[in-house]
């Protein structure tokens, strides 16, 4: 039976569930097809709120069910067992439960699944309830024990390993956690281990377990994990809390990762790496989820949330904290610019949208829908914004607080609030409006200059947003530096606190005009509008001495060129030209510093500019101008890049910041000499490359320059067998396929023997791609539309989660113009009109529509 309308959940209705659970003991007997799940479990009335026990449950087939052994009148339906409370003790009692599920046959990787032959489970945010009948809610946390029966060698689940013998395992966890963070893994793998002693002295096994083959790829991650462990305790103070850590390779998975207690499982792609088959960029983005998941084990799991509206209580902070690990590890400047890349591309490009929603939402159809940018990354900004409010040392009081106060609970954001204001004596009612009010704060900035007094007066809007028409003024930390007229820094950075709609600042006592530096390493989520010439912009390239802000205007003079060839035909600006060049070749700045100056805007960025401005992006004319202004740089900096290509060689590939940050400035240079030079220097670097970054950077270069039609075919005969290297072979084809060409590739590609719905990774390596690819997607023809149309409407059957979160890339439609918002209606509505379409998939379309 299906059910009629979805239901909207919303915060304001919450209510303590009727009962809370003690202890948990599963058994699994586990088969593809009719695995076993025997649970005992006690519940403890809720005296604060008593009534029925209600579980859920999802394509679960019941066997048996009993009441402190009896049976009892139950009421079973798709989703829910209850009992009523008349039929139950008013004490303590257990609850008994058999049934039977097919992991093999699970293609929404969501509950228990198979992958590969290897029994796993995935249960954030409401998976567990496709495994038992439960309370499947994150305040519910109890201690679990639980028992596997399998013929498969390894067996494993959360806390500690306390017996085994052949065909069985057992395990304990001791530390109470709600359903969302049980795990349970059994297959052919094997293990790569180490171990951690942590500051108090316990010694921890650590696991990396991955299928045969694999092991080669593992000590890279293991080195990440012990650094996260050892950060932990000494930035925060926080020690691991259990004799064993273990994290399991997977290659059919939704997400990136899941943090589930002692036993993290990982998308394959965020864990296995070797300089054979990954990238830099790769190695750094599996270092800092290997941190991310580790450092969830005190944010989100020892404290973890009350309800599914609080999910950036663990996720923004959780994220917060692996961007300073990595911060730490690498380069924070480097670091801070490429979060405010992937901010913008993704979570501004939210916020502008039909999907804009509070970092705390108020109402969700489907939970899984709310794993968003908005969520995890703004999330992560309020942290950042809170810390420089508060200042380090009132920062660590209020964590030190929380960590003490919380331990073991579930909670909220106004606790972690309050935990602040009780540790630092200061009111942050205004801040917490950062979690309730949607949409991007726009800052415009005026200065008058008088007597040595310099003014900056700031106003602040905010745009409407879905279901938010009103806006009030949030309270911004805008970090402002000032450099004088010859290059120094007069005034360092001082933060002004921004908390009316419009406020002014003076700096006084000045000697000559100085040139302002605001939003210094992006102090606030906020698009700053300040109308400021290109020749102070080179200015503060040059000058200033806050490496985000010596981009940032770099970024400047590339949009404000691009914005200009676009809607006045206007040739590409030599200042921006020269003042590339002058950073290109200042070697004293880092060369990771200097690729990032080097990379222009994206099309999606440039679309989004457009549309702000009040003007109709046409993809077309974007892409062909940023082609333009490639083509322009390539030979503008004929003379510089040979020279940089041959002085960034790195001899020998370690993956850390130096070495990364020279091959990402080696690879771009390669780029853009590719525009002039046949493809000679890339094809030379493809054939002796012993590392994917020099192998995927040549092949890109030769692709974006419409060559390397061969090195392609080699590339595959070369890696057919090797899923995750795959998968670059299919995005590297879509994303720098002509416009004109983009959906037939996508189509092709599709026809591949290797092409699989079933694989959330390649799926995305192809749609994904298509979607990265601006001009391609948005073709005049509806072709790209129409294509990822009809393979999520396949996907949706296989894979609800995936296929919701793939419609995002619709979000943009009303920046386009009439036939094109057209095309893409009748996609959505397609969409919407197929038969049993999930739950998800429904949601998304609705909001996306937004009538
Ligand atoms: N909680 C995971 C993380 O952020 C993400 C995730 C959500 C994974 C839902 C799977 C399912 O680390
Ligand atoms: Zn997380």
């Amino acid at each position: 039976m299906k059910d009629a309308a979805p239901e909207t959940i919303f915060l304001k209705d919450y209510a303590e569930p009727h009962h809370w659970v003690r202890e948990v003991h599963l058994t699994f007997r586990l088969a593809p097809t009719e695995t076993r799940v025997l649970s005992r479990i006690t519940f403890v009335p809720n005296a604060q709120n008593a009534g029925d026990l209600v579980l859920n449950g999802e394509d679960l087939k019941l066997i048996t069910a009993t009441v402190d052994g009896a049976i009892v009148p139950m009421d079973v339906s798709d989703t829910h067992l209850r009992i009523k409370s008349a039929d139950l003790p008013t004490k303590p009692f257990t609850f008994e439960a058999e049934v039977e599920i097919s992991p093999e046959t699970n293609t929404a990787l969501e509950g228990l699944y198979m992958s590969n032959g290897m029994y796993c489970t995935q249960c954030e945010a409401e998976g567990f309830r496709k495994i038992t009948y439960y309370p499947d809610r994150p305040d519910v946390m109890a201690t679990f024990t639980v028992r596997i029966e399998s013929d498969q060698p390894v067996m494993l689940s959360n806390g500690n390993p306390t017996a085994s013998g052949e065909g069985w395992a057992e395990w304990h966890d001791p530390w109470p956690k709600p359903s969302y963070l049980f795990a349970l893994v059994a297959g052919d793998l094997v293990n790569h281990p180490d171990r951690f002693t942590t500051k108090s002295g316990r010694d921890v096994e650590l696991n990396i377990y991955v299928r045969p083959g694999d092991e080669d790829k593992c000590a890279f991650g293991m080195e990440a994990l012990k650094s996260s462990m050892k950060w932990d305790e000494d930035t925060y103070g926080r020690e691991y809390d259990l004799d064993i850590f273990n994290i399991v390779a997977v290659d059919d998975f939704n997400m990136g990762a899941m943090e589930n207690k002692g036993l993290n499982i990982f998308n394959s792609s965020c864990v296995l790496a070797s300089k054979e088959t990954s990238t830099d960029a790769n190695f750094e983005r599996i270092e800092g989820i290997i941190a991310h998941e580790y450092f969830h084990n005190w944010t989100g799991n020892r404290i973890t949330c009350r309800d599914w509206f609080q999910l950036c209580l663990k996720e923004g902070l959780t994220v917060y904290r692996d961007q300073m690990f990595s911060g730490d590890m690498r380069s924070h400047p480097v670091k801070r610019i490429e979060e405010v890349l992937q901010l913008r591309a993704r979570q501004f490009r939210e916020d502008n949208g039909p999907l804009a929603h509070p970092v705390r939402p108020e109402s969700f159809v489907e939970i899984n829908n709310f794993y968003t940018a908005t969520v995890y990354e703004k999330g992560a900004e309020i942290i950042g914004m809170l810390r420089r409010i508060l200042g380090d040392e009132d920062y660590y009081k209020g964590c030190n607080l929380y960590f003490d106060r919380h331990d073991g609970q579930a909670v909220t954001i106004e606790d972690w609030l309050k935990a602040f204001e009780d540790a630092t004596g200061r009111d942050l009612s205004h801040f917490q409006q950062w979690y309730s009010q949607a949409g991007t704060p726009r800052l415009k900035v005026s200065e008058a200059w008088e007597d040595g007094t310099l003014t900056l007066t700031f106003t602040q809007t905010t745009p409407p947003t879905p279901g938010q028409p009103d806006k009030k003024p949030q309270l911004i930390p805008i970090a402002v530096g000032l450099i004088g007229p010859n290059g120094d820094e007069v005034v360092p950075t001082t933060i002004l606190t921004l908390s009316e709609e419009t406020q002014s600042f003076t700096f006084d006592g000045l000697g000559a005009r100085p040139v302002a530096s605001i939003l210094r390493d992006f102090s606030a989520p906020v698009i700053l509008e300040r109308e400021i010439d290109a020749a102070t912009r080179a200015f503060l390239l040059a000058n200033d001495t806050d490496p985000f802000q010596k981009w940032e205007m770099g970024r400047m003079l590339a949009k404000d060129t691009l914005i200009d060839m676009i809607t006045r035909d206007a040739t590409p600006a030599t200042d921006y030209l020269d003042a590339i060049k002058a950073v290109l070749t200042d070697e004293s700045l880092d060369p990771a510093f200097r690729a990032l100056v080097l990379g222009l805007p994206s099309e999606d960025d440039i679309a989004q500019t457009l549309f702000d401005a009040g003007q109709t992006p046409h993809p077309q004319k974007i892409h062909a101008a940023r082609q333009t202004l490639r083509q322009t740089l390539a030979i503008h900096l004929s003379d510089a890049c040979p020279t940089l290509f041959r002085q960034l060689e790195t001899p020998t590939f370690v993956p850390d910041a130096d070495g990364s940050g020279k091959r990402s400035l080696r690879m771009a240079v390669l780029g853009l000499m590719t525009l002039n030079d046949g493809g000679e220097a890339a094809r030379a670097l493809y054939a002796k490359a012993d590392n994917m970054t020099e192998q995927l950077g040549s092949l890109s270069a030769l692709l974006a320059a419409g060559l390397g039609a061969e090195e392609i075919q080699a590339f595959e005969k070369q890696w057919k067998n090797d899923r995750l290297v795959m998968d670059k072979w299919y995005t590297m084809q879509v994303v720098h396929a002509a416009p004109d060409s983009t959906a037939t590739t996508v189509e092709t590609l599709t026809q591949h023997p290797d092409f699989t719905l079933r694989n959330p990774n390649r799926f995305r390596a192809v749609f994904g791609a298509l979607t990265a690819n601006h001009a391609g997607f948005h073709h005049a023809s509806g072709a790209g539309y129409e294509t990822l149309a009809n393979h999520l409407i396949k996907l949706d059957k296989l894979n609800p989660q995936t296929t919701a979160r793939m419609c995002g890339s619709f979000e943009t439609w009303r920046r386009y113009d009439a036939d094109r918002q057209a095309l893409i209606r009748a996609q959505l509505e397609r969409i919407l009109a197929t038969e049993d379409l999930s739950r998800d998939t429904t949601e998304m379309v609705n909001r996306i529509l937004g009538d």
